[in-house]
Protein backbone atom coordinates (compact mmCIF):
# COMPACT_ATOMS: atom_id res chain seq x y z
CA UNK A 1 0.00 0.00 0.00
CA UNK A 2 1.31 3.46 -0.86
CA UNK A 3 1.90 5.51 2.86
CA UNK A 4 2.25 10.03 2.38
CA UNK A 5 0.56 12.45 4.35
CA UNK A 6 -1.61 15.29 2.82
CA UNK A 7 -0.28 18.22 2.06
CA UNK A 8 -1.56 21.10 3.87
CA UNK A 9 -2.95 24.00 3.80
CA UNK A 10 -5.20 22.65 0.73
CA UNK A 11 -5.60 26.31 -0.07
CA UNK A 12 -2.93 26.62 -2.67
CA UNK A 13 -3.80 23.34 -4.59
CA UNK A 14 -7.21 24.68 -4.83
CA UNK A 15 -6.42 28.14 -6.52
CA UNK A 16 -4.16 26.63 -8.97
CA UNK A 17 -6.44 24.03 -9.95
CA UNK A 18 -9.19 26.56 -10.30
CA UNK A 19 -7.24 28.55 -12.67
CA UNK A 20 -7.53 26.01 -15.19
CA UNK A 21 -10.64 26.32 -17.74
CA UNK A 22 -11.74 24.81 -20.33
CA UNK A 23 -11.83 26.97 -23.65
CA UNK A 24 -14.38 26.33 -26.44
CA UNK A 25 -16.48 28.10 -28.78
CA UNK A 26 -19.80 29.37 -27.50
CA UNK A 27 -18.86 29.39 -23.84
CA UNK A 28 -21.60 32.09 -22.62
CA UNK A 29 -20.28 34.34 -19.24
CA UNK A 30 -21.83 33.06 -16.25
CA UNK A 31 -23.51 36.09 -15.71
CA UNK A 32 -25.44 35.43 -19.17
CA UNK A 33 -26.50 32.11 -18.11
CA UNK A 34 -27.48 33.22 -14.83
CA UNK A 35 -29.73 35.68 -16.75
CA UNK A 36 -31.64 32.77 -18.63
CA UNK A 37 -35.85 33.91 -18.84
CA UNK A 38 -37.78 31.74 -16.75
CA UNK A 39 -40.40 29.57 -18.03
CA UNK A 40 -43.80 30.08 -17.98
CA UNK A 41 -45.65 26.78 -17.28
CA UNK A 42 -49.94 25.44 -17.13
CA UNK A 43 -50.47 24.26 -13.57
CA UNK A 44 -52.42 21.15 -13.08
CA UNK A 45 -52.38 19.59 -9.34
CA UNK A 46 -53.43 16.18 -8.68
CA UNK A 47 -55.71 14.97 -6.32
CA UNK A 48 -53.71 15.66 -2.39
CA UNK A 49 -50.77 17.53 -4.47
CA UNK A 50 -48.49 19.45 -2.74
CA UNK A 51 -45.69 21.87 -4.36
CA UNK A 52 -43.03 19.13 -2.76
CA UNK A 53 -43.74 17.00 -5.49
CA UNK A 54 -43.24 18.66 -8.72
CA UNK A 55 -42.91 17.43 -12.33
CA UNK A 56 -42.48 19.85 -15.78
CA UNK A 57 -43.08 18.68 -19.11
CA UNK A 58 -40.21 21.71 -20.33
CA UNK A 59 -36.81 22.43 -21.43
CA UNK A 60 -34.82 22.13 -18.41
CA UNK A 61 -33.44 25.34 -18.71
CA UNK A 62 -36.36 27.26 -18.41
CA UNK A 63 -37.37 24.93 -15.72
CA UNK A 64 -33.88 25.46 -13.21
CA UNK A 65 -34.15 29.28 -14.25
CA UNK A 66 -38.05 29.09 -13.25
CA UNK A 67 -37.11 27.62 -9.68
CA UNK A 68 -33.53 29.78 -9.21
CA UNK A 69 -36.76 32.00 -8.85
CA UNK A 70 -38.54 29.94 -6.10
CA UNK A 71 -37.87 31.16 -2.62
CA UNK A 72 -39.36 27.81 -1.69
CA UNK A 73 -36.60 25.78 -3.93
CA UNK A 74 -33.57 28.12 -4.83
CA UNK A 75 -30.97 27.15 -1.99
CA UNK A 76 -33.09 24.68 -0.68
CA UNK A 77 -32.39 21.74 -2.75
CA UNK A 78 -30.59 18.99 -0.97
CA UNK A 79 -29.74 16.52 -4.23
CA UNK A 80 -29.64 16.50 -7.52
CA UNK A 81 -28.85 13.78 -9.67
CA UNK A 82 -28.82 14.30 -13.70
CA UNK A 83 -28.55 11.37 -16.17
CA UNK A 84 -28.19 14.10 -19.44
CA UNK A 85 -27.25 12.87 -22.75
CA UNK A 86 -23.96 11.59 -23.21
CA UNK A 87 -23.44 12.77 -26.73
CA UNK A 88 -23.75 9.32 -28.12
CA UNK A 89 -25.08 10.57 -31.56
CA UNK A 90 -27.97 8.35 -31.20
CA UNK A 91 -31.54 8.52 -31.53
CA UNK A 92 -33.15 6.77 -28.76
CA UNK A 93 -36.44 4.97 -28.80
CA UNK A 94 -38.74 3.10 -25.85
CA UNK A 95 -39.15 -0.25 -26.00
CA UNK A 96 -42.76 -0.08 -27.54
CA UNK A 97 -40.89 1.76 -30.51
CA UNK A 98 -41.73 5.42 -29.91
CA UNK A 99 -39.78 8.06 -30.09
CA UNK A 100 -37.84 9.11 -26.88
CA UNK A 101 -35.17 11.60 -27.12
CA UNK A 102 -32.08 12.47 -29.29
CA UNK A 103 -28.67 12.58 -27.89
CA UNK A 104 -27.03 14.32 -31.11
CA UNK A 105 -24.87 17.46 -29.84
CA UNK A 106 -21.34 17.44 -30.36
CA UNK A 107 -18.22 18.03 -28.20
CA UNK A 108 -18.32 22.07 -27.82
CA UNK A 109 -22.29 22.55 -28.08
CA UNK A 110 -22.58 19.42 -25.85
CA UNK A 111 -20.14 21.21 -22.87
CA UNK A 112 -21.92 24.66 -23.22
CA UNK A 113 -25.53 22.28 -22.96
CA UNK A 114 -24.45 20.49 -19.61
CA UNK A 115 -22.67 23.69 -18.19
CA UNK A 116 -25.29 26.08 -18.46
CA UNK A 117 -27.63 23.84 -17.01
CA UNK A 118 -24.31 22.93 -13.96
CA UNK A 119 -24.51 26.70 -13.30
CA UNK A 120 -28.44 27.15 -12.82
CA UNK A 121 -28.16 23.80 -10.73
CA UNK A 122 -24.96 25.32 -8.34
CA UNK A 123 -27.33 28.20 -7.82
CA UNK A 124 -30.34 26.20 -6.87
CA UNK A 125 -28.67 23.41 -4.74
CA UNK A 126 -28.17 24.41 -0.85
CA UNK A 127 -25.21 25.25 1.00
CA UNK A 128 -24.84 21.40 2.30
CA UNK A 129 -25.89 19.80 -0.88
CA UNK A 130 -24.77 17.20 -3.39
CA UNK A 131 -24.82 17.01 -6.72
CA UNK A 132 -24.11 13.83 -8.65
CA UNK A 133 -23.50 13.50 -12.65
CA UNK A 134 -24.29 10.37 -14.67
CA UNK A 135 -21.82 10.44 -17.62
CA UNK A 136 -20.19 7.39 -19.73
CA UNK A 137 -16.38 7.88 -20.63
CA UNK A 138 -16.49 10.04 -23.73
CA UNK A 139 -17.49 13.51 -21.99
CA UNK A 140 -16.84 12.77 -18.05
CA UNK A 141 -13.27 14.31 -18.25
CA UNK A 142 -14.60 17.02 -19.99
CA UNK A 143 -17.67 17.83 -17.59
CA UNK A 144 -15.17 17.09 -14.89
CA UNK A 145 -12.97 20.05 -15.58
CA UNK A 146 -16.35 22.02 -15.80
CA UNK A 147 -17.45 21.12 -12.57
CA UNK A 148 -14.15 21.97 -11.06
CA UNK A 149 -14.91 25.35 -12.78
CA UNK A 150 -18.21 26.08 -10.98
CA UNK A 151 -18.38 23.78 -7.83
CA UNK A 152 -14.33 23.88 -7.03
CA UNK A 153 -11.98 21.20 -7.03
CA UNK A 154 -12.26 20.89 -3.61
CA UNK A 155 -15.32 20.22 -3.34
CA UNK A 156 -14.86 16.99 -5.92
CA UNK A 157 -15.51 13.77 -3.86
CA UNK A 158 -15.49 10.82 -6.16
CA UNK A 159 -15.58 9.71 -9.58
CA UNK A 160 -17.93 5.98 -8.72
CA UNK A 161 -17.19 3.82 -11.39
CA UNK A 162 -20.15 1.44 -12.21
CA UNK A 163 -20.79 -1.81 -13.86
CA UNK A 164 -23.95 -1.37 -16.09
CA UNK A 165 -23.94 -4.57 -17.70
CA UNK A 166 -22.98 -7.96 -18.40
CA UNK A 167 -19.49 -8.63 -20.22
CA UNK A 168 -20.49 -7.96 -23.44
CA UNK A 169 -19.18 -9.64 -26.66
CA UNK A 170 -17.35 -7.39 -28.73
CA UNK A 171 -16.53 -8.14 -32.55
CA UNK A 172 -14.08 -4.00 -32.21
CA UNK A 173 -10.57 -4.17 -31.96
CA UNK A 174 -11.13 -3.23 -28.06
CA UNK A 175 -12.13 -3.89 -24.57
CA UNK A 176 -15.54 -4.86 -23.83
CA UNK A 177 -16.77 -1.64 -22.21
CA UNK A 178 -19.17 -2.00 -19.35
CA UNK A 179 -18.43 0.78 -17.30
CA UNK A 180 -19.92 4.39 -16.70
CA UNK A 181 -19.30 6.73 -14.46
CA UNK A 182 -20.84 9.37 -11.21
CA UNK A 183 -19.13 12.40 -10.60
CA UNK A 184 -19.85 13.49 -7.03
CA UNK A 185 -19.58 17.16 -5.85
CA UNK A 186 -20.63 19.31 -3.07
CA UNK A 187 -21.53 22.97 -2.81
CA UNK A 188 -19.25 22.96 0.37
CA UNK A 189 -17.44 21.43 2.72
CA UNK A 190 -19.97 20.83 5.07
CA UNK A 191 -22.38 18.68 3.68
CA UNK A 192 -25.12 15.53 4.69
CA UNK A 193 -23.71 12.72 4.09
CA UNK A 194 -25.28 9.33 5.48
CA UNK A 195 -22.79 6.80 5.35
CA UNK A 196 -23.61 3.84 3.21
CA UNK A 197 -22.12 0.33 4.47
CA UNK A 198 -22.91 -3.32 2.85
CA UNK A 199 -23.68 -6.22 4.77
CA UNK A 200 -20.59 -8.07 5.95
CA UNK A 201 -19.97 -11.42 3.62
CA UNK A 202 -18.42 -14.64 5.74
CA UNK A 203 -15.15 -13.81 3.46
CA UNK A 204 -14.76 -10.58 4.41
CA UNK A 205 -15.45 -11.46 8.32
CA UNK A 206 -12.96 -14.10 8.46
CA UNK A 207 -10.70 -10.83 8.62
CA UNK A 208 -11.64 -10.83 12.24
CA UNK A 209 -9.57 -13.50 12.99
CA UNK A 210 -8.97 -13.23 16.85
CA UNK A 211 -11.86 -14.20 19.71
CA UNK A 212 -11.67 -12.45 22.96
CA UNK A 213 -11.49 -15.95 25.56
CA UNK A 214 -13.53 -14.21 28.34
CA UNK A 215 -16.20 -12.59 25.84
CA UNK A 216 -16.09 -14.70 22.88
CA UNK A 217 -16.35 -11.61 20.39
CA UNK A 218 -14.58 -11.97 17.47
CA UNK A 219 -11.67 -9.05 16.40
CA UNK A 220 -8.81 -7.96 14.20
CA UNK A 221 -5.69 -5.33 15.17
CA UNK A 222 -5.01 -2.48 13.83
CA UNK A 223 -2.37 0.29 14.93
CA UNK A 224 -3.15 3.05 16.87
CA UNK A 225 -0.33 5.43 14.81
CA UNK A 226 -0.73 6.58 11.77
CA UNK A 227 1.50 8.48 9.23
CA UNK A 228 2.66 12.45 9.86
CA UNK A 229 4.56 13.74 12.85
CA UNK A 230 1.76 15.92 14.66
CA UNK A 231 3.35 18.51 17.82
CA UNK A 232 0.58 17.88 20.47
CA UNK A 233 -0.62 15.13 22.68
CA UNK A 234 -0.91 12.55 19.89
CA UNK A 235 2.97 12.99 19.02
CA UNK A 236 4.26 12.58 22.46
CA UNK A 237 4.64 9.62 24.98
CA UNK A 238 2.41 7.36 25.90
CA UNK A 239 3.14 4.65 28.35
CA UNK A 240 7.06 5.69 28.26
CA UNK A 241 6.94 5.00 24.25
CA UNK A 242 6.76 7.73 21.12
CA UNK A 243 4.88 6.97 18.43
CA UNK A 244 7.38 5.48 15.40
CA UNK A 245 9.27 7.79 13.37
CA UNK A 246 7.42 10.23 11.01
CA UNK A 247 4.19 9.07 13.06
CA UNK A 248 1.59 10.20 15.70
CA UNK A 249 -0.93 8.51 17.94
CA UNK A 250 -4.23 8.07 16.52
CA UNK A 251 -5.91 9.14 19.88
CA UNK A 252 -4.88 10.99 22.43
CA UNK A 253 -2.95 9.26 24.90
CA UNK A 254 -6.25 10.47 27.74
CA UNK A 255 -8.22 7.86 24.93
CA UNK A 256 -5.87 5.67 24.56
CA UNK A 257 -5.91 4.80 28.58
CA UNK A 258 -9.71 4.52 28.44
CA UNK A 259 -9.50 2.22 25.45
CA UNK A 260 -6.67 -0.22 27.13
CA UNK A 261 -8.86 0.16 30.77
CA UNK A 262 -12.01 -1.22 29.18
CA UNK A 263 -9.79 -4.15 27.66
CA UNK A 264 -9.48 -2.74 24.04
CA UNK A 265 -5.81 -2.30 23.53
CA UNK A 266 -4.28 -5.90 22.85
CA UNK A 267 -0.47 -6.36 23.54
CA UNK A 268 2.01 -8.24 22.34
CA UNK A 269 5.08 -10.23 24.01
CA UNK A 270 7.28 -7.41 22.75
CA UNK A 271 4.99 -4.62 24.63
CA UNK A 272 3.50 -3.35 20.96
CA UNK A 273 0.19 -2.13 21.43
CA UNK A 274 -2.38 -2.53 19.19
CA UNK A 275 -5.98 -1.63 19.00
CA UNK A 276 -9.06 -4.11 18.96
CA UNK A 277 -11.86 -3.65 16.38
CA UNK A 278 -14.54 -5.81 17.12
CA UNK A 279 -16.87 -7.79 14.33
CA UNK A 280 -20.09 -6.75 15.82
CA UNK A 281 -19.24 -3.00 16.25
CA UNK A 282 -19.17 -2.67 12.64
CA UNK A 283 -22.17 -1.83 10.23
CA UNK A 284 -20.72 -3.04 7.40
CA UNK A 285 -18.11 -2.40 4.99
CA UNK A 286 -18.42 0.79 3.94
CA UNK A 287 -19.11 1.35 0.31
CA UNK A 288 -16.35 2.49 -2.36
CA UNK A 289 -16.06 4.10 -5.82
CA UNK A 290 -16.38 0.81 -7.60
CA UNK A 291 -20.35 -0.39 -8.09
CA UNK A 292 -20.63 -3.58 -9.32
CA UNK A 293 -24.50 -4.44 -8.04
CA UNK A 294 -26.26 -1.67 -10.46
CA UNK A 295 -26.98 -2.79 -14.02
CA UNK A 296 -29.35 -0.88 -15.77
CA UNK A 297 -32.75 -2.64 -14.85
CA UNK A 298 -33.39 -4.23 -18.54
CA UNK A 299 -29.66 -6.13 -18.01
CA UNK A 300 -31.31 -7.25 -14.81
CA UNK A 301 -34.65 -8.87 -16.23
CA UNK A 302 -36.26 -6.00 -13.29
CA UNK A 303 -39.21 -4.40 -13.76
CA UNK A 304 -38.75 -1.56 -15.79
CA UNK A 305 -40.74 1.16 -17.90
CA UNK A 306 -39.71 0.54 -21.46
CA UNK A 307 -37.82 3.87 -21.53
CA UNK A 308 -34.77 4.06 -23.08
CA UNK A 309 -31.52 4.52 -20.75
CA UNK A 310 -33.62 3.32 -17.64
CA UNK A 311 -31.46 3.56 -14.89
CA UNK A 312 -31.30 0.91 -11.65
CA UNK A 313 -33.59 2.00 -9.04
CA UNK A 314 -31.68 0.72 -6.44
CA UNK A 315 -28.26 2.46 -7.83
CA UNK A 316 -30.81 5.87 -7.04
CA UNK A 317 -31.48 4.56 -3.77
CA UNK A 318 -28.39 4.30 -2.68
CA UNK A 319 -27.48 8.12 -3.47
CA UNK A 320 -30.44 9.48 -2.00
CA UNK A 321 -29.91 7.73 1.24
CA UNK A 322 -25.94 8.90 1.00
CA UNK A 323 -26.84 12.45 0.42
CA UNK A 324 -30.16 13.39 1.71
CA UNK A 325 -32.22 12.77 4.58
CA UNK A 326 -36.59 12.62 5.11
CA UNK A 327 -37.93 15.20 4.04
CA UNK A 328 -35.46 16.98 1.43
CA UNK A 329 -35.90 18.01 -1.75
CA UNK A 330 -34.56 16.07 -4.72
CA UNK A 331 -34.18 17.76 -8.30
CA UNK A 332 -33.34 15.26 -11.38
CA UNK A 333 -33.76 17.90 -14.66
CA UNK A 334 -32.92 15.15 -17.07
CA UNK A 335 -36.22 13.01 -15.25
CA UNK A 336 -36.85 10.38 -17.88
CA UNK A 337 -38.67 7.63 -17.18
CA UNK A 338 -38.57 8.88 -13.56
CA UNK A 339 -36.48 6.07 -11.78
CA UNK A 340 -34.92 9.24 -9.12
CA UNK A 341 -38.34 10.58 -8.75
CA UNK A 342 -39.56 7.58 -7.65
CA UNK A 343 -36.86 5.98 -5.65
CA UNK A 344 -37.00 9.61 -3.68
CA UNK A 345 -40.84 9.39 -2.78
CA UNK A 346 -40.12 5.37 -1.51
CA UNK A 347 -37.72 6.90 0.65
CA UNK A 348 -40.06 9.90 1.72
CA UNK A 349 -38.10 12.73 0.17
CA UNK A 350 -39.48 15.72 -2.32
CA UNK A 351 -38.78 15.62 -5.78
CA UNK A 352 -38.84 18.07 -8.87
CA UNK A 353 -38.60 16.75 -11.85
CA UNK A 354 -38.57 17.75 -15.35
CA UNK A 355 -38.15 16.21 -19.21
CA UNK A 356 -38.90 17.80 -22.55
CA UNK A 357 -39.34 14.30 -24.05
CA UNK A 358 -43.33 13.25 -23.95
CA UNK A 359 -42.46 9.78 -24.15
CA UNK A 360 -40.66 10.48 -20.80
CA UNK A 361 -43.58 12.29 -19.48
CA UNK A 362 -46.07 9.35 -20.58
CA UNK A 363 -43.80 6.84 -19.21
CA UNK A 364 -43.37 9.02 -16.18
CA UNK A 365 -47.44 9.39 -15.75
CA UNK A 366 -48.07 5.84 -16.56
CA UNK A 367 -45.24 4.64 -14.17
CA UNK A 368 -46.69 7.05 -11.50
CA UNK A 369 -50.10 5.19 -11.61
CA UNK A 370 -49.10 1.98 -12.37
CA UNK A 371 -45.62 1.15 -11.88
CA UNK A 372 -43.09 -0.87 -13.90
CA UNK A 373 -43.90 -4.00 -16.07
CA UNK A 374 -41.90 -7.36 -16.17
CA UNK A 375 -38.99 -7.20 -18.98
CA UNK A 376 -40.53 -10.22 -20.60
CA UNK A 377 -44.49 -7.55 -21.14
CA UNK A 378 -42.26 -5.99 -23.70
CA UNK A 379 -40.85 -8.81 -25.38
CA UNK A 380 -43.24 -10.44 -27.22
CA UNK A 381 -44.13 -13.97 -27.19
CA UNK A 382 -41.85 -15.46 -24.52
CA UNK A 383 -43.67 -14.86 -20.95
CA UNK A 384 -41.67 -13.52 -18.16
CA UNK A 385 -42.04 -16.65 -16.53
CA UNK A 386 -40.23 -18.23 -19.32
CA UNK A 387 -37.75 -15.84 -19.24
CA UNK A 388 -37.21 -16.42 -16.02
CA UNK A 389 -37.09 -19.43 -16.07
CA UNK A 390 -34.77 -19.70 -18.87
CA UNK A 391 -32.40 -17.37 -17.13
CA UNK A 392 -31.79 -18.68 -13.70
CA UNK A 393 -30.42 -21.47 -15.22
CA UNK A 394 -27.16 -19.48 -16.47
CA UNK A 395 -27.71 -16.28 -14.39
CA UNK A 396 -26.97 -16.52 -10.74
CA UNK A 397 -27.64 -13.17 -9.89
CA UNK A 398 -31.70 -12.97 -11.02
CA UNK A 399 -33.14 -14.02 -8.23
CA UNK A 400 -31.91 -10.43 -6.87
CA UNK A 401 -32.98 -8.97 -9.48
CA UNK A 402 -36.21 -10.67 -9.66
CA UNK A 403 -36.18 -9.40 -5.39
CA UNK A 404 -36.00 -5.76 -6.66
CA UNK A 405 -38.97 -6.02 -8.93
CA UNK A 406 -40.93 -3.49 -6.85
CA UNK A 407 -44.36 -1.19 -7.86
CA UNK A 408 -44.54 2.37 -6.18
CA UNK A 409 -47.59 4.29 -6.71
CA UNK A 410 -47.39 7.83 -6.61
CA UNK A 411 -50.31 10.38 -6.32
CA UNK A 412 -50.58 14.13 -5.39
CA UNK A 413 -47.80 15.40 -7.18
CA UNK A 414 -48.15 19.03 -9.25
CA UNK A 415 -47.81 19.15 -13.15
CA UNK A 416 -46.72 21.99 -14.85
CA UNK A 417 -46.11 22.05 -18.52
CA UNK A 418 -44.53 24.42 -21.40
CA UNK A 419 -47.43 25.39 -23.94
CA UNK A 420 -44.73 25.63 -26.31
CA UNK A 421 -44.19 22.16 -26.10
CA UNK A 422 -47.97 21.72 -26.46
CA UNK A 423 -48.49 22.00 -22.93
CA UNK A 424 -50.83 20.19 -20.38
CA UNK A 425 -53.21 19.07 -24.04
CA UNK A 426 -49.94 16.91 -25.27
CA UNK A 427 -50.23 14.85 -21.95
CA UNK A 428 -53.85 14.38 -22.54
CA UNK A 429 -53.00 13.32 -25.66
CA UNK A 430 -50.51 11.31 -24.61
CA UNK A 431 -52.45 9.46 -22.18
CA UNK A 432 -55.13 8.53 -23.96
CA UNK A 433 -51.81 7.43 -26.53
CA UNK A 434 -50.64 5.36 -23.45
CA UNK A 435 -54.29 3.66 -22.75
CA UNK A 436 -54.21 2.22 -26.35
CA UNK A 437 -50.41 0.87 -25.91
CA UNK A 438 -51.02 -0.98 -22.94
CA UNK A 439 -53.97 -2.82 -24.62
CA UNK A 440 -51.69 -3.31 -27.32
CA UNK A 441 -49.47 -4.85 -25.00
CA UNK A 442 -51.53 -7.04 -23.45
CA UNK A 443 -52.74 -8.64 -26.67
CA UNK A 444 -49.07 -9.41 -26.79
CA UNK A 445 -48.80 -10.61 -23.76
CA UNK A 446 -51.93 -12.82 -23.98
CA UNK A 447 -50.75 -14.51 -27.35
CA UNK A 448 -47.58 -14.96 -25.61
C1 LIG B 1 -30.45 9.43 -20.20
S1 LIG B 1 -32.12 9.92 -20.14
C2 LIG B 1 -32.50 9.86 -18.43
C3 LIG B 1 -32.95 8.48 -17.97
C4 LIG B 1 -33.35 8.44 -16.52
N1 LIG B 1 -32.21 8.56 -15.63
C5 LIG B 1 -34.11 7.17 -16.18
O1 LIG B 1 -33.73 6.44 -15.24
O2 LIG B 1 -35.09 6.89 -16.87
C6 LIG B 1 -31.99 11.63 -20.48
C7 LIG B 1 -33.31 12.37 -20.48
O3 LIG B 1 -33.04 13.76 -20.60
C8 LIG B 1 -34.09 14.35 -21.35
N2 LIG B 1 -33.59 15.63 -21.88
C9 LIG B 1 -32.59 15.83 -22.77
N3 LIG B 1 -32.42 17.13 -23.01
C10 LIG B 1 -33.33 17.79 -22.22
C11 LIG B 1 -33.65 19.16 -22.03
N4 LIG B 1 -32.99 20.13 -22.67
N5 LIG B 1 -34.65 19.47 -21.16
C12 LIG B 1 -35.31 18.50 -20.50
N6 LIG B 1 -35.05 17.18 -20.65
C13 LIG B 1 -34.08 16.82 -21.50
C14 LIG B 1 -34.41 13.32 -22.41
O4 LIG B 1 -35.71 13.50 -22.93
C15 LIG B 1 -34.24 12.02 -21.63
O5 LIG B 1 -35.47 11.58 -21.12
Amino acid sequence: MATGTPRSPQKNIRSNAESVLLSYPGKKSVEEVLATPPGIFEYAPTIGSNLRKRLYFAENLETLAHLAQDNNVCGKVRLVYIDPPYATQTVFHSRTLSHAYEDVFECAEYLEFIRERLILLHRILADDGSIYIHLDAKMVFHVKLLMDEIFGLSNFRNCITRKKSNPKNYTRNQFGNISDYILFYTKSSQYVWNKQCEPWTEERAREYQYVEPETGRRYMKVPIHAPGVRNGETGKQWRGMMPPLGKHWQFLPSTLDELDAKGEIYWSKNGNPRRKVYLDENHGVSVQDIWLDYRDAHNQMAHITGYPTEKNINLLKRIIEASSNVGDIVLDCFAGSGTTLVAADMLGRAWIGSDNSPEALRTMLHRFQHGTKPMGDFVGVQTYKQKVKALSLFDEELPQAVKNDKTHIIQGFNLFADPKLGGLLTLDETSAHDKQEIKTVEKVRKTG
